[in-house]
């Protein structure tokens, strides 16, 4: 058994909607467990360093927008095979696409306003969850 970290954001569009119980719910009914969590507001600088690896996309800019245009929830799960296990619960990144279950299938609005957030390895995953947490705000 592999247990992992990964980091999740519980973007403006589910937090102005008030779900993040609800997206929790998910996450947590299919195994993951929430050792770190906090609702902040990020900065244009903290949002665009964070999606720097897409500075060069065009909607690079919508998105930096899009994700200080209200608080977020920033996460730190953990469980077996934690990010995997997370993407798949969150669905494919355009809702369309997501399969039956998932948060994005369940909640997300759009491609861009797609309620939440999960790193793609174990590498970015702890670069990510360092870029939010200090290790003394993980309590597993
Ligand atoms: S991934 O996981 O990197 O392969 O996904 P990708 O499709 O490359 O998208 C990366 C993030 O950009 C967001 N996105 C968009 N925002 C606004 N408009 C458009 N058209 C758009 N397309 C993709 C997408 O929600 C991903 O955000 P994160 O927070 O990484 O999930």
């Amino acid at each position: 058994m592999t247990v992992e970290r990964t980091l999740s954001i519980i973007k403006p569009d589910a937090t102005r909607r008030n779900i993040t119980g609800k997206i929790n719910t998910v996450f947590e009914v299919g195994g993951l467990r929430v050792v770190g969590q906090k609702r902040i507001q990020l900065t244009t600088k903290q949002a665009g360093a964070f999606y720097e690896v897409h500075k060069d996309r065009p909607f690079y800019n919508e998105l930096v927008t899009f994700m200080t245009s209200a608080p977020v929830v920033v996460q730190v799960l953990e469980g077996e095979n934690a990010v995997a296990r997370h993407r798949e619960l969150m669905g494919a990144t355009n809702p369309e696409e997501a399969a039956e279950g998932t948060v994005r299938k369940l909640y997300a609005q759009s491609i861009g306003e797609n309620s939440v957030h999960g790193s793609d390895s174990l590498e970015n995953a702890e670069r990510e969850i360092a870029f939010f947490f200090a290790e003394t705000e993980i309590l597993p």
